[in-house]
């Protein structure tokens, strides 16, 4: 019996993939089809898998052409695959010509032609085009976004609206709409992407969303609670999607960080400190501690002990802006601290005690890749890892996507952790809670 295999992500089936494994099967009498798993996918760059793994399986056993379903989990499998099953023939569409000739030492190499004018890719990008707009003068930072939006299916950043074109790169400024006017941006999109722009955000938020574009938005989205609260009720009623921009959210790392606690990993959490530092300064005349980095500091503290503490003690240096700012929470049973800095050195650490273990983010950890579970017992230690590509930036700019097509907020930061902050930099502004040292 000649046995043959092939992989592929099978999101979406489309006739390209029943044509490949029709012609697959009929290189030999078995057929073994590999179907990646949700998280291998990521880690190779493909972040926009609509179905998941069940959904995907589901669609390749019904073709009736798979005589066995594996899951791919991890880099080098396929060799293991081979050997464990006894394959004779492994087989791929022709995007993949050569890529796969190491494997000829196990067993025969088949590149079969693609079938043109299908792929997953383009059936994500029909379901619905973003026409995406930049707004803010952070050169540096709009220079990380350019290009993120190609590891996006169906979004597209098509012009900006800057005050600083000078200093943007040359993709930038070769963007279809190159404006200072903001209506004029408004009207050639359908969403848009606000960084900085500190004072004029909220207006300019409301100004959007009353048009109905979507809004992905650098954090904070406002300057106080109710004036947060009004723009999300704007973006109800007006049917878009106004969404916290912070990318540390959707870092896997993070992400599965958060379910190892709720899971119990590390006991009931007692305490999380979180501190995040920085000498480049996004406005060489002031120093803004809170407005760049108080409220990424904040999101542990929210996302893990909740919004309601009991207390709080905001410490903090002003010197042309506030360089320095330390705050302090007491909940029922636990305690946080934040430190926030712009002009100020620590280590960009985050510690998260409980009473079973803690976890430990080395710096810089709001764009993290790597944590590790660490025990009294030391050989109970446990490190994770995972890819962290474009800082973020790319993971939530699909779920902005998906939120927008799909008329439903996909946000990974609640509102009410949205709103918590807002009312924390609306104290901050007011000294409210204030201690100036
Ligand atoms: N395939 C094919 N013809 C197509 C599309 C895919 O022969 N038009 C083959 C691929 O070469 C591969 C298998 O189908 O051997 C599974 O491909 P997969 O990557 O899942 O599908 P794509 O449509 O290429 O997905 P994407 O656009 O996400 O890369």
């Amino acid at each position: 019996m000649k046995k043959v295999i092939t992989y592929g992500t099978y999101d979406l089936l489309h006739y390209g993939h029943i044509r490949l494994l029709e012609r697959a099967k009929a290189l030999g009498d078995y057929l073994i089809v590999g179907i990646t798993s949700d998280d291998y996918d990521k880690t190779r760059g493909k972040i926009n898998v609509q179905q998941c793994l069940a959904e995907r399986i589901e669609a390749v056993k019904e073709t009736g052409l798979a005589d066995m379903i594996i899951v791919e989990e991890y880099e080098g499998q396929k060799i293991d695959d081979i050997r464990r099953y006894g394959v004779d023939i492994f087989t791929l569409g022709s995007d993949w010509e050569g890529k796969f000739d190491y494997l000829k030492e196990y067993c025969e190499v088949v590149y079969l032609p693609r079938t043109e004018g299908v792929s997953s890719s383009e059936i994500r990008s029909e379901q619905g085009y973003l026409r995406l707009g930049l707004v803010g003068d952070s050169a540096s930072y709009f220079s990380k976004i350019q290009g993120e939006d190609k590891y996006v299916n169906g979004v597209e950043i098509v012009g900006i609206c800057t005050n600083n074109i000078e200093k943007m790169s040359e993709e930038i400024k070769k963007l279809p709409v190159v404006t200072n006017n903001y209506d004029e941006l408004l009207d050639n999109v359908d969403a848009i992407y606000i960084k900085s722009m500190f004072d004029e955000r909220y207006e300019m938020i409301k100004k959007a969303l009353s048009k109905g574009k979507s809004v992905l938005c650098g954090n904070p989205i406002a300057f106080s609670e109710k004036q947060c609260a009004s723009l999300f009720k704007l973006a109800e009623k007006n049917n878009c999607v106004l969404m916290e921009g912070i990318r540390t959210a959707y870092s896997t790392a993070y992400e599965r960080l958060l379910l190892l606690i709720k899971a119990g990993k590390i006991g009931r959490v007692m305490s999380i400190d979180a501190t995040c530092t920085s000498m480049v300064r996004s406005d060489p005349d002031n120093y803004y501690s809170m407005y760049e980095w108080g409220n990424n500091a904040l999101l542990p503290v929210f996302q893990i002990l909740g919004t309601e503490y009991k207390k709080k003690d905001i410490i903090t240096h002003k010197e042309n802006g506030d360089l320095f700012t330390r705050i302090y929470f007491i909940y029922d049973k636990a305690c946080a601290t934040i430190t926030a800095a712009e002009g100020a050195k620590s280590e960009g650490e985050l510690v998260i005690c409980g009473t079973k273990g803690y976890i430990y983010v080395p710096a810089p950890w709001w764009k993290t890749d790597y944590f590790e579970v660490r025990y009294e017992n030391q050989s109970e230690n446990k490190r994770y890892f995972y890819q962290l590509d474009g800082e973020g930036i790319r993971y939530a700019l699909v779920a902005f996507c998906r939120s927008v097509k799909n008329k439903k907020n996909y946000s990974y930061v609640d509102k009410k952790v949205s709103l918590e902050i807002c009312h924390i930099m609306e104290d901050f502004n007011n000294n409210i809670d204030v201690i100036e040292i």
